[in-house]
């Protein structure tokens, strides 16, 4: 039998991690301790602290990858030490991006997918940044050949992600964004082709609107801009933000015309890490032909002794993310796409059919035609007490997040819920949702609420 002496048994337990004297005043949070720490005590800390972190498959606010194969995990780690800039020194990661674009070009119709040009992002507003670059570009030069003045761009676009705004803003484009009406929540042609001038450096339509999920009709803005150009002579450009679309509309809806099979489609962006089904931190933006992209905007790298094009606002970044989307492009193909894209359609569909169903709620998006989600609002002039802030509220303590917020001019008087249905985001896990929100208004009714929560109060999804 062994024998132990009280020395032995206190060194035991002081080996505990959470019997460690120095951290029970809590972690750092302002300055660099003075001494190193044991790496498996802090990774616990770490840990812990993430704990406090919402659970991300509950996230239904996100559009964004929430659920990963084993086997892209796995490339993920092997590639996290591989830099995508270096194209040089990890030459088969620039290979696979290139495949990849070729590949979206193609999937998206490009006249001359082989050829044309375009580039991994950090995710569609990176992306966004570099179309909207190379539209104001070409613009200018257009503009600067003709002997006229180039100081007042402006991009038109409908209710849009605040990436557009941030583009606007940080390279001086005067956005004129089109504000929703009553019966109108996205962009129309009418309303463009009133906002059309020589100073128009484009118009940016989205293939998934954020704040509602649908889609804006492209082919009609399209058709507008045919007509302006034939009676006026300006020629605009079109620019496709499909954050979510572009990965959604090609496999589940292949007929819907929105991509380069429309002429005046220069440019499309798209978020790999969303409905691409890649690992968060990968975008793409690709150009109907190389010479829709400025050759000034273009840096030229050594790569395996040739010179290839490049072009990003960030220098390096990790190569997992683009690895990982060309392990999903041969993995599942079109096929796989669509059926995993299908059964969130169908998720989506059984959601806004119960949310319709339980009274209060008017469904303003179902989940078909547009990006796989729901958005309602409560119907007007019901007495509820209760806000769809409240809702939300109520809902966090099961752990989901579920967006109540209110929409942009004019329709600020709108507030909605919207989920968003992600691969992983199951039949199963829906009708548990849809229990709780019933539970919830269960709640309502037998503890009225004494005085709703703000808009600013309820937290939650800002755009
Ligand atoms: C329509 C649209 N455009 C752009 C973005 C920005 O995408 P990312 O998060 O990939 O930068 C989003 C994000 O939700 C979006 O919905």
């Amino acid at each position: 039998m062994a024998l132990h002496n009280k020395d032995k048994v206190r060194d035991f337990l002081l080996d505990d991690i959470y019997a460690e004297r120095n951290t029970s005043k809590g972690l750092p949070k302002y300055k660099f301790p003075d001494t190193e720490r044991d790496p498996r005590r802090m990774y616990q800390f770490v840990h812990d602290e993430l704990m406090l972190d919402g659970n991300s498959r509950q996230n239904l606010a996100t559009f964004c990858s929430t659920w990963l194969e084993p086997e892209a995990r796995q490339l993920m780690d092997e590639c996290v030490d591989k830099n995508m800039i270096d194209k040089d020194e990890y030459p088969q990661t620039a290979e696979l991006e290139g495949r990849c674009v070729h590949m979206l070009a193609d999937l998206w119709n490009s006249p001359d997918a082989a050829n044309t040009i375009g580039c991994s992002t950090t995710g569609s507003s990176e992306a966004a940044m570099l179309a909207g670059m190379a539209m104001k570009r070409r613009w200018k030069k257009r503009r600067e050949a003709e002997g006229k003045p180039t100081e007042k761009p402006n991009l038109i676009c409908g209710p849009v992600q605040i990436c557009w705004h941030k583009f606007a803003r940080y390279w001086d484009v005067e956005l004129r964004e089109v504000p929703m009406e009553r019966g109108r929540l996205i962009l129309n042609a009418k309303e463009v082709v009133k906002r059309c001038d020589e100073n128009t450096i484009g118009v940016v339509a989205t293939l998934g609107v954020t704040f509602t999920c649908q889609y804006e009709p492209v082919k009609e803005i399209a058709a507008a801009l045919d007509n302006l150009r034939d009676e006026t002579g300006l020629d605009i450009p079109m620019h496709i933000d499909g954050a979510s679309g572009a990965f959604l509309a090609p496999f589940v809806d292949p007929d819907l015309e929105w991509d380069f099979r429309i002429e005046r489609v220069k440019s499309i962006n798209a978020s790999g890490h969303k409905f691409g089904l890649a690992p968060l931190g990968v975008g793409w933006v690709v150009w109907r032909d190389a010479e829709d992209l400025p050759e000034d905007l273009i840096f030229w790298v050594n790569y395996l002794g040739d010179n290839i094009p490049t072009l990003a606002l960030n220098f390096s970044r990790p190569g997992g993310q683009v690895v990982a989307q060309y392990y999903n492009f041969i993995r599942l193909g079109k096929e796989g796409y669509r059926k995993i894209h299908e059964y969130c359609y169908d998720t989506a569909a059984y959601i806004a059919d119960e949310i319709r169903g339980m009274g209060p709620f008017e469904v303003i998006y179902d989940g078909r035609g547009g990006i796989p989600g729901v958005c309602w609002c409560l119907k007007e002039g019901l007495d509820t007490r209760y806000t769809l802030y409240d809702l939300a509220d109520r809902l966090r303590g099961r752990g989901w997040q579920v967006p109540a917020y209110s929409m942009p001019a004019n329709r600020t008087d709108l507030v909605v819920q919207r989920v968003l249905v992600r691969h992983g985001v199951s039949k199963d896990l829906g009708s548990l949702l849809v229990k709780d929100i019933k539970r919830c208004l269960d709640h309502f009714r037998s503890h009225p609420v004494p005085k709703s929560l703000t808009e600013k109060e309820a937290g939650g999804y800002k755009h």
